[in-house]
């Protein structure tokens, strides 16, 4: 049975301000965020600017900022927060979350659109 939410299991995994990943097979990694005012937010585990590991990050309020270079990213929208020329309208991909009965779930269709093309 397939729906079109992935279950990934239940939100005590990821402790608040923490991050975790999820391998997608043939695709790209996504890490899954839990800020500490209780929201989960989900995006392609690689920063737009050298593809930093996102979910290496410091998370603080809705940003995580990336342990290579210090960019901070919006894990509402994916996009990188600074003014910077390279910063502006560089962003990552949102994958969308929703939780339920203490799980979290994933869009399924858009976990499987990051396979490689
Ligand atoms: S790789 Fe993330 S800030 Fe440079």
């Amino acid at each position: 049975m397939h729906g079109e939410w992935l279950d990934i299991g239940p939100v005590d995994q990821i402790a608040p301000g923490n991050a975790r990943t999820l391998p997608v097979r043939g695709g790209e990694e996504i890490a899954i965020f839990h800020t500490l005012d209780n929201r989960f937010h989900a995006l392609v585990n690689k920063c737009p600017h050298k593809q930093g590991p996102l979910s290496q990050g410091i998370v603080h309020g809705g940003v995580v900022t990336c342990p290579l270079h210090n960019w901070n990213i919006s894990l509402k929208t994916g996009e990188a927060q600074g003014e910077s020329a390279d910063e502006r309208g560089a962003c990552v991909p949102v994958i969308p979350l929703k939780v339920d009965a203490g799980r979290i779930y994933l869009l399924r269709s858009a976990v499987l659109g990051q396979k490689a093309a």
